[in-house]
């Protein structure tokens, strides 16, 4: 088994994180904010980050915080996210900006988040990491691959996700979880990715158990079809 790699991994972050606008650059003094970090972690879920960017900028300079959101009629944020699809969302969106304006704020920890309307456990935990700072496991579909080659998983998906989210939080650090959470994303999508992985340059490229056993394109293992 690989040697917790965590300190590695944010230092390469630091070094190398993509600055996105929901972002607070890794070394700022800046306070995340919970209604952009939600907001950013609801789009992103089934869009890229390249489709993403523009509806964000546009979100937020309209209704910057969640008590103007929340006071938006239905009609003008439907208009505003058309585009983005998966329409269920938007309304969800809308569903829980309102509980959160009229509870005063967005709960601080993972179990508050979850029990919001719309918010599954991804979102949860990404804004409790994010945000909040709370050891939270975050798995999204990049740390799934990430995971599934460090620890060389030869289980197929979905079977995989267990030990998956077992590792995800052996390895998730008390100290900066969210820029550990982001550090993964941002290496399964810049060079941990689905085909031709670029692993010479991979700050996780010692301890990947895929990589010494030449298996990284087969990991993770495809469901049974
Ligand atoms: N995909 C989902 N959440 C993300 C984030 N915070 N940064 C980059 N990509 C993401």
């Amino acid at each position: 088994m690989p040697e917790t790699p965590t300190t590695d991994l944010l230092d390469w972050y630091d070094r190398h994180a993509r600055r996105l606008p929901w972002r607070v650059p890794p070394g700022s003094d800046a306070t995340p904010d919970p209604y952009r970090v939600w907001l950013s972690e609801v789009m992103l879920q089934q869009t890229t980050v390249a489709a993403v960017k523009g509806y964000y900028e546009r979100f937020t300079a309209r209704w910057p915080t969640v008590e103007a959101l929340a006071a938006a009629p239905d009609a003008e944020v439907m208009a505003e996210w058309a585009g983005l699809g998966y329409y269920a969302r938007a309304r969800n969106l809308l569903a829980c900006a309102r509980t959160v304006a009229a509870r005063g704020g967005f709960p601080r920890t993972e179990a508050g988040l979850l029990a919001l309307p719309g918010v599954g456990p991804y979102t949860a935990a990404a804004v409790a990491a994010i945000a909040f700072g709370e050891r939270a496991a975050v798995v999204d579909g990049n740390i799934e691959r990430v995971m599934a080659r460090v620890f060389d998983i030869a289980t197929p998906l979905p079977a995989a996700r267990a030990e998956i989210r077992e590792r995800t939080d052996a390895l998730t650090p008390a100290d900066r979880p969210g820029d550990y959470a982001q550090a993964v994303m941002d290496l399964g999508s810049t060079i941990c990715t689905p085909r031709s992985p670029a692993c010479g340059i991979c700050p996780w490229r010692e301890p990947c158990l895929a990589r010494a056993r030449g298996v990284q394109a087969e990991r993770p293992v495809k469901p049974p079809r």
